[in-house]
């Protein structure tokens, strides 16, 4: 199982045990990070789980698609390392990964 870094919005450090085959929003709401909302539960239509990927590991992830993009250019917090966390598949290549909760929009 992975370990993944999360960094909230308040720059704060924890570590979270991921499960390969899950999504990384997922990861971090079980987690418990209220302030990753998630609000349409997955289905890439929302942007509330949008997060900032350690520049590491930015290649270790799967291509973004169009729609993911296009939701991702609605945030005024969207960088280069910005994904959205239930489109990114838990795998053991993100062992040791930081991924940040990005600001509210
Ligand atoms: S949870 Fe809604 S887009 Fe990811």
């Amino acid at each position: 199982m992975p370990q993944i870094i999360v960094i909230n919005q308040s720059g704060e450090e924890s570590t979270v045990e991921a499960v390969e085959g899950r999504t990384l929003m997922e990861t971090i709401r079980d987690g418990g990070f209220d302030e990753l909302l998630a609000l349409c539960g997955g289905c890439c239509s929302c942007a509330t789980c949008h997060v900032h990927i350690d520049p590491a590991f930015v290649d270790k992830l799967p291509a973004m698609s169009d729609d993911e993009n296009d939701l991702l250019d609605s945030s005024d917090h969207r960088n280069e390392f910005s994904r959205l966390s239930c489109q990114v598949p838990v795998t053991a290549a993100l062992e040791g990964c930081k991924v940040t909760i990005a600001a509210e929009d």
